[in-house]
């Protein structure tokens, strides 16, 4: 069955068409450039974006796949969690659509779409990637740091979430302070390449706080203060340093929480995924993390599906369809956006 899917929880306008696990097309479009002065996403910009574009990418998307509306079997549509202004934009487009084309709608939670994106497949079936339920999936993009235990398809267990900032975001306000655009997480990655490790003395976040969550603000504090510290000049000589310093306690966070994960629960997979892990750094650590256990580590098949997407929705949607999960008719009830809990739109649903 061939699904169309849309996709606009934050500053990506995007829309894909999925059979099963294959991408047939697969079309973003970044509003980085919009929310670029502002040093994050602004929301009222965001949704007029959404707005302008979202049907010129639905059709881009449509016309790649070599689709129709007739050959369509399904729509789905990311429900949250993510900017409200911004979803209710793919949300309410997709109920205009599923009504006029009689189709069902498929509601998808973004973070589930993040952990399918490891299991997406090209037009000719490839990766081929075996689900090893249970499995420990960690999540770290601008919006996002968890870790949640995916017991089989569509079981979620939350483990642990930050309890404020998000790691990409994190990223993003330390690249704001010192005056370097947005988004940060590359900026900071490539200038970091380039500065020693630890050169500034910032606190690694809840390394000692027992339990898997996370949480930034305090390693921002910090960082603001080691700028205050410093004259314009020296924070100008010493961004190297202070990137890779930032980047370092960002990721000690991130690896020793996953680890404490794997040594706590018995899993043999790790899924990760979200913008933060298009990191290469990052990526080698959490491949040297795994190397000498019996775990195998899957990032998203292709590096388009790091970031948000509507290809892994698509994705998602397929399991949802296979276990008959869709909003009903009458979806009136049901359809206020924005839910973060990563299993409403599941068993609740189920018929
Ligand atoms: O998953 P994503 O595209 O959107 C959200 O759902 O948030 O993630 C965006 C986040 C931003 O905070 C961005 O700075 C970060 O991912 N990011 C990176 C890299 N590329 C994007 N962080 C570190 N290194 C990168 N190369
Ligand atoms: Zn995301």
């Amino acid at each position: 069955m061939k699904i169309l899917a849309i996709e606009t929880s934050c500053d990506e306008t995007a829309a894909a068409v999925t059979e099963g696990r294959r991408i047939l097309s697969n079309v973003i479009f970044s509003q980085v450039n919009i929310h670029k002065k502002y040093g994050g996403v602004y929301p009222t910009l965001a949704k007029r974006a959404h707005l302008e574009k979202i049907d010129l990418i639905i059709n881009k998307a449509l016309k790649i796949a070599r689709v129709s509306w007739s050959d369509l079997g399904a729509i789905t549509v990311t429900f949250g969690p993510g900017l409200v202004v911004a979803l209710e934009v793919g949300v309410n487009r997709a109920k205009e659509l599923a009504q006029r084309y009689k189709k069902p709608v498929i509601p998808v939670n973004h973070l589930e779409g993040h952990f399918y994106s490891a299991f997406a497949q090209n037009g000719r079936g490839n990766p081929v990637r075996d689900f090893i339920f249970p499995c420990l999936f960690l999540i770290a993009s601008g919006g996002h740091t968890s870790l949640i235990l995916v017991k089989g398809h569509l079981d979620y267990q939350i483990l642990g979430q930050t309890l404020d900032d998000a790691a990409g975001e994190a990223l993003d306000k330390a690249a704001k302070m010192m005056n370097l655009g947005y988004p940060g997480g590359p900026i900071i990655e490539k200038l970091a390449q380039e500065g020693k490790l630890d050169s500034f003395d910032l606190p690694v976040p809840m390394l000692r706080h027992p339990g898997l969550n996370f949480s930034y603000s305090g390693l921002k504090t910090a960082f603001k203060y080691q700028l205050e510290k410093m004259g314009k000049g020296e924070i100008f000589a010493s961004l190297p340093d202070l990137a890779s310093s930032f980047q370092e306690a960002t990721f000690k966070a991130i690896l020793a929480k996953t680890k404490r994960a794997l040594s706590n629960i018995e899993v043999k997979c790790l899924v990760v995924g979200g913008g933060v892990l298009a990191n290469k750094l990052l990526r080698k650590k959490l491949r040297r993390l795994v190397k000498d256990q019996e775990v195998t580590i899957y990032f998203p098949s292709f590096k388009k599906l790091t970031g948000d997407n509507a290809a892994m929705i698509g994705v998602a949607a397929f399991y949802k369809y296979q276990q008959g999960i869709y909003l009903k008719k009458n979806f009136d009830k049901l359809d206020r956006v924005a839910r973060p809990d990563l299993n409403l739109w599941t068993k609740k649903l189920k018929k």
